[in-house]
């Protein structure tokens, strides 16, 4: 395995492979990054990590500063299931102010952009630009980042780039959380209490798979729920799977998706529904 920092010296190592598979991180690596870098394996005879922690996608008071770098521990993980770690300063992907930007579609200002505006642009233009260094024939997300998942599909096929892109399904602790980097700033208590999220939108899906049609209510309840447990919620809603629009009852395949704070943490889930006929 190769670490590289510099784009040149990355593109002179990829010139020649005709079959890339893609996981592009920030680093911090757990189980639902390896998860992925396995079945990136499936796709490619290379496989390219990259961890870049980007500035382009942090508010001014969000975590840039305090998000975990870890390379060398990142490093050791990723020994014998990657290829190549692209590893760059921000230096290298940023040498001059970034003045072109990717304007994602308008969906990326409601769910998590409405509390995290710019959050989407930053992220896609980041993703734009390493899929144009790596050059990969297939690039692999987690399904966690639902609406991020979502964004780069959109990207990828509205500005023709030849790229397959696969979802990968969460990676969960034991007791249902959603693995994510951001897990580590909770404290012992929040950490038990963080399941709460998941259990609220797995009651969710069973309330619509037995039958409940209120959205509204619905989400209004799991809302209400999260309050009560202490949480402040940026959002729980009930979106359709192909646009991220509102659920409306026509909609057979559903996703439910949250965002809400456990003191300084911001945690994220999903769970998908398939509503019968
Ligand atoms: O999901 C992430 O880790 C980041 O948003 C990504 C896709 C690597 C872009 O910085």
């Amino acid at each position: 395995m190769e670490v590289i920092s510099s784009i040149t010296q990355l593109r002179a190592r990829l010139a020649g492979e005709c079959a890339i598979a893609f996981v592009p991180t920030m680093g911090n690596l757990h189980e639902g990054h390896l998860d992925l870098m396995r079945r990136a394996r499936e796709h490619g005879s290379c496989v390219v990590a990259s961890i870049f922690v980007n500035p382009l996608q942090f508010g001014p008071n969000e975590d840039f500063d305090q998000y975990p770098r870890t390379l060398a521990a990142d490093c050791a993980k990723l020994q014998g299931l990657v290829d190549v770690v692209f590893a760059p300063s921000v230096n290298e992907m940023y040498p001059a102010q970034q003045t072109v930007f990717v304007e994602p579609s308008p969906i990326a200002d409601e769910l998590c952009g409405a509390a995290r505006p710019g959050h989407f642009r930053g992220m896609a233009t980041v993703v734009l630009k390493l899929l144009n260094i790596v050059q990969p024939q297939v690039a692999l997300f987690g399904k966690k980042d639902y609406q991020q998942l979502y964004i780069i599909r959109q990207m990828v096929a509205q500005l023709n780039l030849p790229i397959q892109i696969i979802g990968g399904e969460t990676v969960r602790a034991a007791d249902g959380l959603a693995l994510s980097s951001r897990n580590q700033y909770l404290t012992e208590a929040e950490r038990s209490e963080a399941v709460f999220l998941n259990r609220t939108l797995q009651s969710m899906r069973a309330a619509i798979l037995n039958g409940g049609r209120d959205y509204e209510l619905i989400q209004q309840q799991a809302v209400e729920a999260l309050v009560s447990h202490g949480w402040l919620v940026d959002y729980v809603e009930i979106r359709t799977r192909q646009d991220l629009r509102r659920a409306t009852l026509d909609a057979r395949n559903l996703v439910i998706l949250a965002a809400a704070r456990l003191g300084k943490t911001r945690l994220l889930d999903n769970v998908e529904v398939c509503v019968e006929a």
